[in-house]
């Protein structure tokens, strides 16, 4: 495999899930790597330019801690190519703007997601994984994805939201067709756009409630913050409230199906984390998040001509940073294709790193620390029953279907 053999906008270059044999091969020969326009819609934009393909660890962390330089707002943190009215329109999130303007906003917001905040919600969510999890166990089979891996990120969507649980079906629907419009069995172009624009209504009217209604939600206190002098607009919070939906409640479901697949692939490791799960499950969250990231990329443009390792990037150029290739980064990670619970230190990037880490990351530690919590001991034996089938796409490492077996509960 040479730099070049495989083209990263393409959804099927994912197939089989990340390549990484071919992000070896581009840290080691190209780790700045130019991936030429291909002209197609994979169903999230036409990629009409190139961009630049960056693969090391410490390559990854300059881009993202530099927005000076690699904006996320000149052309979103999404590879495609938007039109000027998409791109006026994803700029109103929060993951999509810079510096000054993205610290005001996150300032807002950021309070309700600190580990102080997460560790009083720890009871909570303990509750909401019991219940996810005698939803199945008398079954003794069941997709895991959609019975176990989707189910707690959504009521916790609901509840940070203000929204009613009973709406978490729709909202399941919404995300799935927004994230998955790469993959025909999911989305295509139509639903897509349609399931964007429900989850923007939906929003809308949420924040128009909150508005006439305070109350101690997360939504309420953004809705009644200021900025600069003015509160926030209906716009802006049904973007925020997107962009929740989007990457609150797909990621964590990836990285909880990911964590059940590779123990299953890993008896030993499985066993070891059976043997103690006070002891190994919060080193066994951290090592499936390194191993399959659950977004694959996140994307920069040039403010300035510049240059990463002597490559020279012109103002304007695409910069996208793929997390699954700095977490095996060999300079930075023992044997990185190794799945292994107790490795220390793990600093993987899959929460991403700078101004615009993961907002989410304590919440979605906390739930995967609940979900495996109980299901490691109340269906201890649970396998997969049938190959996983992978959600098409060259954005998130999404699963579609696991069917798992188990003894059911008494
Ligand atoms: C395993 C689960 C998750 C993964 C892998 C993940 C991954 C990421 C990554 C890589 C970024 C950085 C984007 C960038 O640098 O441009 C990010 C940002 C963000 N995430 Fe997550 N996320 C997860 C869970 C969550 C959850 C549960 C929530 C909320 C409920 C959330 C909300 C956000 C928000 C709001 C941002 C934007 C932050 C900003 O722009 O300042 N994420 N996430």
């Amino acid at each position: 495999m040479k730099p070049g053999d495989l083209d990263l906008a393409n959804p099927d270059s994912f197939e089989t899930g990340q390549p990484y044999d071919y992000f070896r091969v581009l840290r080691e020969q190209a780790p700045v790597h130019w991936n030429p326009p291909n002209g197609q819609d994979s169903g999230l934009g036409p990629m009409l330019e190139g961009f630049f393909v960056v693969s090391r660890y410490t390559d990854v962390i300059d881009v993202s801690r530099t927005p000076k330089i690699f904006s996320s707002a000149v052309g979103t943190v999404f590879l495609p190519d938007h039109t000027p009215e998409q791109l006026a329109s994803f700029r109103l999130m929060l993951i999509n703007m810079d510096p000054p303007e993205h610290v005001r906003y996150r300032r807002l917001i950021q309070r309700g997601f600190t580990p102080k905040m997460v560790k009083q919600l720890e009871p909570r969510i303990r509750k909401h994984a019991t219940r996810v999890v005698d939803g199945v166990a008398k079954q003794g089979e069941c997709d895991f994805v959609e019975g176990l891996a989707a189910v707690l990120p959504l009521i916790l969507i609901c509840e940070l939201a203000g929204f009613p649980e009973e709406d978490r079906h729709k909202i399941f629907k919404w995300s799935n067709q927004m994230i998955g419009g790469e993959d025909p069995e999911m989305s295509n172009k139509e639903t897509q756009q349609a399931a964007a624009a429900s989850a923007f209504l939906y929003a809308q009217e949420l924040a128009a409630r909150k508005r006439k209604e305070p109350d101690d939600t997360l939504i309420s206190k953004y809705i009644h913050g200021e900025i600069e002098g003015r509160t926030v607009g209906e716009a802006e919070i049904a973007s925020f409230v997107t962009l929740l939906l989007a990457a609150g409640s797909e990621t964590t479901r990836t990285a909880t199906s990911h964590g059940m697949w590779l123990l299953c692939q890993h008896p030993d490791q499985y066993d070891l984390l059976r043997s103690d799960v006070d002891r190994y499950l919060p080193g066994a969250i951290e090592e499936i998040l390194r191993y399959h990231p659950p977004i694959l990329l996140m994307r920069r443009t040039a403010t300035q001509d510049t240059e990463i390792r002597g490559v020279p990037i012109a103002k304007g150029q695409k910069v996208a940073t793929y997390y699954g290739s700095a977490n095996r980064d060999e300079e930075f990670f023992t044997d990185p294709d190794r799945f292994d619970i107790t490795r220390a230190p793990n600093p993987h990037l899959t929460f991403g790193i700078g101004e615009h880490f993961c907002l989410g990351a304590s919440l979605a530690r906390m739930q995967l620390n609940c979900i495996f919590r109980e299901i490691l001991t109340r269906l201890p034996d649970m396998q997969i029953s049938e190959p996983p089938r992978l959600q098409r796409s060259s954005l998130a490492d999404g699963i579609k279907e696991m069917r798992v077996r188990f003894t059911p509960e008494a």
